[in-house]
């Protein structure tokens, strides 16, 4: 390894001790804080610059009531000092190819650059927050009942909410949650056979019920396991009104 390819790095660290915050305390955040994270948002790659993105800072009390029923509810939408709506965007698309004589035509990939960059734009964006001492979380719940959620916006077709995101000052500092050990994450040429993935999920299985017993989980959790965890959480079709809401907001799935 070169000095240039130094595995040591101050961002490589700040990337390692990330953790969800789910409480906050009341400081709010900066107007400037939040321009940098989001530039640092924009900074990400994005696929042939189409920058399919928006990210909606939602400040109305009455709109992040309604967010947090509609996620859950989880009372932290409605009371972190600052919410966001990241959304994909292709109604700014399909104006482009207006204005350009064109028209927009996209099926299926054009709902994937769509998330996939904002999702991108939002994880460069929690790092901007995290590297300026917020904490953050994701809240895919949105996505409970994202009709509603697009109505209490007010969006436009061609915009579709992926998830939310709760900035602020952390009230709380919770326990790193393992990830895989490196080997069951990056392979060498090949995927594995299911066996040797089996021995992984066993293996991580006891660690993961480790880190709740630190934790101070209930016992029900501890005596489970990450694969048990699985089992239950997509065993059964998750959120299945989702593609026909995105449908109806302009998107082609298939
Ligand atoms: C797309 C996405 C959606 C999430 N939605 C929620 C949510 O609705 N509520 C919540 O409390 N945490 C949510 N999380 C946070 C995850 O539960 C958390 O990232 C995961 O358990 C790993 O923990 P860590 O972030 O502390 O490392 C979400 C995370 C992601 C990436």
């Amino acid at each position: 390894m070169t000095s240039t390819e130094s595995a040591e790095h101050p961002a490589i660290d700040l990337m390692r001790a990330h953790r969800s915050i789910r409480t906050f305390t009341d400081e709010p955040v900066s107007p400037e804080a939040i321009e940098a994270a989001v530039r640092a948002g924009q900074a990400a790659a994005t696929s042939s610059s189409v920058q399919a993105y928006c990210c909606i800072r939602v400040s109305n009390p009455a709109h992040r009531d309604k967010l947090a029923e509609l996620a859950g509810p989880q009372e932290k939408v409605a009371i972190a000092p600052e919410f966001f709506v990241i959304c994909g965007d292709a109604r700014r698309h399909r104006i482009a190819c207006e204005m350009a004589g064109g028209a927009y035509d996209q099926k299926l990939e054009g709902f994937m650059i769509s998330v996939i960059d904002a999702a991108l734009f939002a994880q460069n964006l929690v790092l901007a927050f995290e590297a300026m001492g917020l904490g953050t979380c994701y809240i895919g719940g949105l996505r409970n009942d994202v009709g509603r959620v697009i109505e209490v916006l007010g969006l436009p077709s061609g915009v579709y909410p992926v998830f939310g995101l709760c900035v602020g000052t952390p009230a709380e500092s919770p326990t790193l949650r393992p990830r895989f050990p490196l080997e069951s994450v990056l392979f060498d040429g090949a995927y594995p056979d299911d066996s040797t993935i089996e021995a992984q999920l066993k293996a991580y299985d006891t660690s993961y019920r480790e880190y709740l017993r630190q934790r101070g989980a209930p016992e029900q959790a501890v005596n489970g396991s990450w694969s048990g965890a699985m089992a239950s959480k997509l065993g059964r079709v998750a959120r299945p009104a989702l593609a026909g809401v995105y449908r109806a907001q302009g998107a082609v799935l298939d």
